[in-house]
């Protein structure tokens, strides 16, 4: 049996027949949205062969799966990054198992640095494109010709949508912007971050990109979120440090829970 199996084994003793529609990766300072969920069971990461160990502070490592207006969702609360172990594929087995639960599309949070004056600390951002600066991929080593990703539509339009209409109808400002992949943990220098301009980024962070990647491998629709948690680099006075992501990811979250929770009761309504 593959690691994805053996998390389905777990998943259904847990959960019975309950189906989740859309999965949720929750990033730095957002895991508090997992409370928000009419929870039918929660699984710790230990429980689940292949899921990440619990890394990064402000990450409490367990799948919980439930309800949010009506929409049933498994919500991944902490993710694993390529810069703990140089592994670009270590969170592999926790897409293929949203697919394999069922899940019928993704949504993907993370914390970001921003590189328009605009979009300040606290900023929410839809991420419409990415640019993976880090040169790995974490489909290396898969087989196939369906390892040939098109990534032309990789964030899709309909969900993009649905969220744009879900900021209007709750009065939150939803920038939106190009996320640049950087590997981390260190943060860019200056220079970098002037680079990542000329190339068309709006944004820069440590994460999600690969989830995108293996998430268009299942064929699953995705859209993205960014909680801006501070100007990138050269940018501002204020010094780089994870204690000011987390801090800054505090001030965004009312914002992005209200997004979040719109987004899953229209889901699934025309638009
Ligand atoms: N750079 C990279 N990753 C980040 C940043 C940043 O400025 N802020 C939050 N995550």
């Amino acid at each position: 049996m593959s690691q994805v199996d053996d998390c389905l084994a777990v998943i259904h003793k847990a959960v019975g027949d309950f189906v989740p529609q859309v999965g949720m990766v929750l990033g730095s300072g957002l895991g508090t949205f997992a409370d928000q969920v009419d929870a039918v069971a929660s699984i710790g990461f230990d429980d689940l062969p292949g899921f990440p160990q619990a890394g990064v502070g402000g990450h409490a490592g367990r799948l919980v799966l439930g309800r949010v207006g009506g929409t049933g969702v498994a919500v991944l609360q902490g993710r694993a990054h390529y810069y703990e172990h140089g592994k670009a594929d270590v969170m592999a087995v926790v897409i293929q198992t949203f697919k394999a639960m069922g899940c019928e599309a993704l949504i993907l949070t993370n914390a970001a640095g921003s590189m328009v004056a605009d979009a300040g600390p606290g900023s929410v951002m839809l991420i419409t494109d990415h640019i993976n600066m880090t040169g790995v991929s974490p489909l290396f080593g898969a087989q196939g010709n369906s390892r040939f990703v098109d990534m032309t539509q990789a964030y899709n339009q309909n969900m993009n949508d649905a969220m744009r209409k879900a900021a209007l109808a709750n009065n939150v400002k939803l920038h939106e912007g190009v996320y640049a992949w950087m590997c981390g943990p260190h943060f860019e220098t200056p220079a970098e971050i002037r680079a990542l301009k000329v190339l068309g980024a709006q944004a820069v962070g440590m994460s999600t990109v690969p989830e995108v990647i293996l998430a268009r491998h299942q064929g699953l629709p995705l859209c993205a979120l960014s909680i801006v948690t501070n100007y990138a680099s050269g940018m501002s006075p204020t010094p780089l440090s994870h204690e000011q992501t987390m801090e800054y990811a505090k001030m965004a979250t009312d914002g992005v829970e209200r997004l979040l929770n719109a987004f899953l009761h229209a889901y699934g309504a025309p638009l």
